[in-house]
C-alpha cells in the first residue's frame, strides 16, 4: 500500500491499524538539535484522545509514546525519528459482525475492492486512530516551528447550525473539551450535542486554523503551492469534505475591491486571501478551515450489502465520535505543522545562504 509519506524535506511515514500492535510514525530529515521531548509529544496526544467529554468515543487509550531512535538526550540526532503509540483499548469482537458486511459511510467497501480483503477490526488502517501518529509528529514539526517564531491554533468554528467566533484571546478555546473559542457558550453547545445524540444521530462541523509568525516566502511553485499542499494536508485527515484558503468559498461573492488586500509601508490593510500569494506566503497568518461530515457510525440501522452482494442492515452501537469536530483541531493543528516544517525546510534547501558548518 503507497501513500502512507507526506512532505519532502521534513517526512512523515505512518503505519499501523485501529486494532494493531501499535501505530507510529517515521519522520526523516528532522534537523539535528532538536529538542524533543516524550512530554511535549505526549501533551498533544493528550488533546486529541477520546473520553475528554462524554460527547466523544470512550475508548480509553492512554496514548503513551516510545521513542525507538533519531533522538540522544531529548535532543535530534539528525537520523530517522521512529515513533511507536500502542494500541491498549481495542475491542475487536465489537467488529466481529462488520467481518463481511460494509458499513455505509466507511472505508470498509472502497478497500475491499481496492485490496480483494480488509482489516475489518475498527476501521483498520482507515481508522482516524492513525491521526494519532500524526499529532505525535505534529509534535516535533511545531518544536521546530516555535524556533521559528512560528505558531499555530485551531479552534470549533461551527457545529451544524451553531457558529462560533474566535476572540482576541487564542487560547480561549483550550479552556473547554470542545476547543469552543467561546467557553461563555459551552452549554449550548452541549445541550444541541445532547439532542443530537438522543436522537441516535451525529452532526457535521467546521474547524479553522491560524498559524501566525510565518515568514514570507514559503512555498514551491507551481503543484506544491503553499495552499495546495495545506489542502492536501487537510483533506487527507478521515471524514473530511472541504477545505478552503482565507476567504474560501464566500469569494463567490466578494467584489475584487473587497477582496484584494491592500498593502502600505506598515503592511497588509487586510487578509482576504488566508496568507499566501501565488502560492507563496505573504508573511500575513495563513488562514483554512476545515470542514468535517457528521460521522457514519451511529445507532440508526442503515441498508447495506454483505461481500458476496446481498441485501444487509447494519445498525453501529459502541463507542464513537457523533460529532469528529470536537476532537479535530489538535489533528488540524498537526498537519498544517507537517506543511509548514516541510516547506520551511525546502525553502531554506534552496534559498539560504551558503551552509555555515561551525
Ligand atoms: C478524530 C476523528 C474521529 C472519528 N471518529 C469516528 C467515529 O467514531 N465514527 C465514525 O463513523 N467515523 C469517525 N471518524 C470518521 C471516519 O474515520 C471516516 O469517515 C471513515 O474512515 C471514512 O473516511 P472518509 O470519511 O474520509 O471517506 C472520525 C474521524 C476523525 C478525524
Amino acid at each position: 500500500m503507497s501513500g502512507n509519506s507526506f512532505g519532502q524535506a521534513f517526512r512523515v511515514t505512518t503505519f499501523g491499524e485501529s486494532h494493531g500492535t501499535a501505530i507510529g510514525a517515521v519522520i526523516d530529515g528532522c534537523p539535528p538539535g532538536l529538542p524533543v521531548e516524550t512530554a511535549a509529544i505526549e501533551a498533544e496526544l493528550a488533546r486529541r484522545a477520546t473520553a475528554r467529554s462524554r460527547f466523544v468515543s470512550q475508548r480509553r487509550e492512554p496514548d503513551r509514546v516510545e521513542i525507538l531512535s533519531g533522538v540522544l538526550d531529548s535532543v535530534s540526532t539528525g537520523t530517522p525519528i521512529a515513533l511507536l503509540i500502542r494500541n491498549a483499548d481495542a475491542r475487536s469482537k465489537d467488529y466481529a459482525r462488520f467481518r463481511d458486511v460494509f458499513r455505509p459511510g466507511h472505508a470498509d467497501f472502497s478497500y475491499q475492492a481496492k485490496y480483494g480483503r480488509r482489516d475489518w477490526r475498527g476501521g483498520g488502517r482507515a481508522s482516524a486512530r492513525e491521526t494519532a501518529a500524526r499529532v505525535a509528529a505534529g509534535a516535533i514539526a511545531r518544536t521546530l516551528l516555535a524556533a521559528e517564531g512560528i505558531a499555530i491554533r485551531a479552534w470549533l468554528a461551527a457545529v451544524g447550525e451553531l457558529e462560533f467566533e474566535r476572540g482576541s484571546d487564542l487560547e480561549a478555546g483550550e479552556s473547554n473539551p470542545y476547543f469552543c473559542p467561546q467557553p461563555e457558550r459551552v452549554q449550548e453547545l452541549e445541550d444541541y450535542l445532547q439532542d443530537i445524540w438522543k436522537a441516535g444521530d451525529s452532526i457535521g462541523a467546521r474547524v479553522d486554523v491560524e498559524a501566525t509568525g510565518v515568514p514570507a516566502g514559503l512555498g514551491e511553485p507551481v503543484f506544491d503551492k503553499l495552499d495546495a499542499a495545506i489542502a492536501q494536508a487537510m483533506m487527507s485527515i478521515p471524514a473530511v469534505k472541504a477545505v478552503a484558503i482565507g476567504d474560501g468559498f464566500e469569494v463567490v461573492r466578494q467584489r475584487g475591491s473587497e477582496h484584494r488586500d491592500a498593502m502600505g509601508p506598515a503592511g497588509f490593510g487586510s487578509n482576504h486571501a488566508g496568507g499566501t500569494l501565488g502560492g507563496i506566503s505573504s508573511g500575513q497568518p495563513i488562514r483554512a478551515s476545515v470542514a468535517f461530515k457528521p460521522t457514519s457510525s451511529i445507532p440508526q440501522a442503515v441498508d447495506s450489502i454483505d461481500s458476496a452482494g446481498n441485501p444487509a442492515t447494519v445498525k453501529v452501537t459502541g463507542r464513537h465520535d457523533p460529532c469528529v469536530g470536537l476532537r479535530a483541531p489538535p489533528i488540524v493543528e498537526a498537519m498544517l505543522a507537517l506543511v509548514l516544517a516541510d516547506q520551511l525546510l525546502r525553502d531554506r534547501a534552496q534559498n539560504s545562504k551558503p551552509l555555515s558548518r561551525e
